[in-house]
């Protein structure tokens, strides 16, 4: 019987429960005692209550069925016939320490057993089997922890999840009234504003905002994608007339930075079938980064062309600042950013990045990161073949 002891991780919750033998017991009495115990494998021998050594049933027995084993045995002491060296070890060592001694020391422990003892007094035996036990009791113990764990962490990331929607659609109803009456302020809809300062504050709230709701509409789309509810409008898609799109929008963010902003696509490229609205979203995403990580007379351009594969590749390439190799696969995780002095002075929470790979991962497609500190960085991604439209036009691009 297993005797628990404390906490059940020592070499105590080990110990058999058997009594050891008085060093005088002669072998006769030993034999008769196994004879009448076969599920007792290993009994200390004991001087006291100090243990001096160990008799295990098998060599015993073997002992004894020798020729002449009796006559020459049976009435002497079993300290003649034990093994005075066995392994001994403090009912308060880790079990794990146990196991190594037996590797390491005392590979024979595990056939014969070992002595247990508590202030050098004999407390009890242990066997392969207890340690056995003790094993597997732990790889289940282990298997419910890791198993309470991954619950716990499901459960947390679906708050998160749940508390970035909700904090999402809070913060958009009064993002709403401030980008709309700002507005409504900047065009003097109803009457002009007389003081120049004013019209100012107003264009600040207005582009404050703006800035607000498109972080919030991040967090949302990141909670949706975390949660799989981000669903796809596919439809024909011009890639030319995209590019042209977010050109035209980040003609404000160019002007005065310095920066060319160049089309490098082929003039014929198939049409793609996709989530417009999102391909916009990622090239945006991959182009303002570009840009805003782009020092004055840098360069900032899109290439396309089609794989081996047949996949849609899109390059944006910048000669920027780039990004050391170790933080790249950080930048890619969500709220990852790179940490110095020249990335503080631009506002951005690190969304942008896992949400465009998420966005291009959700269209089947990859997306991967190649830079050059001091050169400048190429976010690639690809659209997959079966996006891809037209054959014949599939062949222009190609050629
Ligand atoms: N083209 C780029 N050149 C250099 N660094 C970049 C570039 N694009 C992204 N990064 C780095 O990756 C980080 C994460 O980008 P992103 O996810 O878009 O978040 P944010 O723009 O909000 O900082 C940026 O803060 C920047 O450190
Ligand atoms: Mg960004």
């Amino acid at each position: 019987m297993l005797r628990e002891v404390g906490m059940s991780n020592n070499a105590g919750s080990l110990a058999l429960d058997v009594a050891p033998f008085p060093k005088e017991l002669t072998c006769l009495q030993v034999c008769e005692f196994f004879s009448s115990n076969p599920d007792t494998l290993t009994v200390a021998v004991v001087d006291g209550e100090r243990p001096i050594g160990l008799v295990d049933r098998d060599t015993f027995l073997l002992l004894f069925s020798k020729q002449f084993g009796h006559a020459l045995f049976d009435k002497k002491p079993i300290a003649q016939a034990m093994d005075p060296c066995p392994l001994i070890v403090d009912k308060a060592i880790r079990i794990e320490l146990v196991g190594a001694l037996i590797l390491n020391e005392k590979p024979s422990a595990l056939l014969k057993g070992f002595i247990i003892t508590e202030d050098e007094r004999y407390f009890g035996v242990g066997t392969a089997l207890g340690l056995l036990r003790h094993s597997v009791k732990r790889g289940r113990e282990r298997e419910n922890e890791i198993e309470t764990a991954r619950r716990d962490a499901v459960l947390a990331n679906e708050t998160k999840t749940q508390f970035l929607a909700n904090m999402s659609h809070e913060l958009r109803t009064p993002l709403n009234a401030i980008i709309g009456f700002s507005e409504i302020m900047c065009g003097e809809l109803f009457g002009p504003m007389e003081n120049e300062y004013y019209k100012g504050y107003a264009k600040d709230i207005y582009s404050s905002g703006e800035q607000l709701l498109g972080l919030v509409n991040d967090m949302l789309d990141v909670a949706q994608i975390e949660s799989g509810q981000m669903k796809l409008r596919e439809q024909h898609c011009d890639m030319h007339e995209l590019i042209n799109i977010c050109f035209t929008q980040l003609g404000s963010k160019i002007q005065g930075s310095g920066v060319a902003l160049i089309d490098r696509t082929p003039s014929a490229l198939p049409e793609v079938y996709a989530d417009d609205r999102k391909l916009r979203q990622i090239l945006l995403n991959l182009l303002s980064n570009a840009i805003k990580f782009t020092p004055q007379g840098g360069m900032v351009s899109v290439h396309a062309r089609i794989t081996q594969k047949g996949e849609l590749r899109i390059m944006v390439m910048d000669t920027g600042i780039g990004i050391e190799q170790k933080d790249i696969s950080r930048v890619l995780q969500t709220f990852g950013q790179v940490e110095n002095g020249y990335q503080r002075k631009f506002d951005g929470v690190g969304l942008g990045l896992p949400l465009t790979k998420s966005l291009v991962e959700l269209h089947g497609g990859k997306l991967w990161i190649k830079s050059a500190v001091g050169k400048g960085t190429v976010v690639c991604f690809t659209l997959p073949p079966q996006r891809i439209s037209s054959p014949a036009m599939l062949a222009a691009a190609r050629a």
